[in-house]
């Protein structure tokens, strides 16, 4: 187990993002007090994805499983069971911890419901015991979401505020709304590809709380990054961005996906 003040050697390391292999409730306390101008982040819901749900279901009928159309072989999520509303629990008072005044935590959370838990409303209370509740916004990802009742056509994303100073928002156009439609700031779902990690979030969506939350070189935390979802927005706006990722294969993929994002700035530079 790592302690406080122990610096982690990182897993990928570039001038903009650093990211780091293991579980977040071990690495977190290795990071400083109030080092953390922003955290965006997309916990497991624990919907025990591509282990037999939904996704694993649809990509087996549409043969795109990893390993061929008649591969048993699923994309599990770590803790993507029922440990999941533990896990983002013990993680929130990490989140206060590490965040600079007015800092917000920007968590993704299910679409309302799917299931018997009203996930969305016990981890806004979690939140709320130790951050100041802020919005919950809503993701309209379009229409026909998977599912079958109440098909799940949006997601939310709950946004908790560090007390004792005003929110950190640098957003002047006073246009940004609590609900992201579809096509707004190019955002749209997107379906994962054979190769990519299973339940990708589009970099737009990070970028619809980075850029209003953060500014010039603030430090942005993922510690749920997945194939390096805020990471490589986050480092394409500018900001200094950290990762935390427990599993091996989408560390490889958040890495390349870094570095790539990495190269398209530079090339912007140069040909700006
Ligand atoms: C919903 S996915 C994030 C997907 C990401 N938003 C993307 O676009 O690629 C959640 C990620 O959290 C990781 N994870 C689960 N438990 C973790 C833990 N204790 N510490 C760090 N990462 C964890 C999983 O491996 C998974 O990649």
């Amino acid at each position: 187990m790592a302690r406080r003040g122990v610096r982690m050697k990182p897993y990928h390391q570039s001038e903009r993002v650093t990211l780091y292999r293991g579980d977040c409730l071990a690495i977190l306390p290795t990071l400083a007090d109030c080092s953390i101008d922003l955290i965006v982040t997309d916990p497991p819901y624990g919907h025990n994805n591509n282990n037999g749900d939904l996704i694993h279901r649809r990509e087996a009928a549409l043969g795109r499983l990893p390993g061929g159309a008649d591969s048993p072989q699923g994309r599990p999520i770590a803790n993507d069971g029922p440990e999941a509303n533990e896990l983002w629990k013990n993680v929130i008072p990490h989140t206060v911890r590490l965040l600079r005044t007015g800092g917000c935590c920007c968590c993704c959370c299910c679409c309302g419901g799917g299931g018997p838990d009203p996930q969305f409303a016990r981890w806004s209370l979690w939140m709320d015991e130790h951050l100041d509740f802020k919005q919950m916004v809503v993701w309209d990802k379009g229409k026909m979401g998977m599912g079958w009742h109440y098909r799940r056509s949006y997601e939310t994303v709950l946004v908790g505020l560090k007390p004792g100073g005003p929110c950190k928002w640098y957003d002047d156009s006073k246009k940004i709304e609590n609900i992201i439609r579809p096509g707004d700031y190019g955002n749209k779902k997107i379906s994962p590809r054979e190769h990519d990690h299973p339940t990708p979030k589009p970099a737009a969506l990070a970028e619809h709380f980075v850029r209003p939350h953060s500014t010039g070189e603030d430090v942005v935390l993922d510690l749920f990054m997945g194939g390096g979802w805020v990471g490589a927005p986050g480092g394409r706006l500018g900001r200094l961005g950290m990762g935390i990722e427990i599993d091996e294969k989408y560390c490889e993929i958040a890495a390349k996906r870094i570095q790539a994002a990495e190269r398209d700035q530079a090339e912007r530079l140069v040909t700006a």
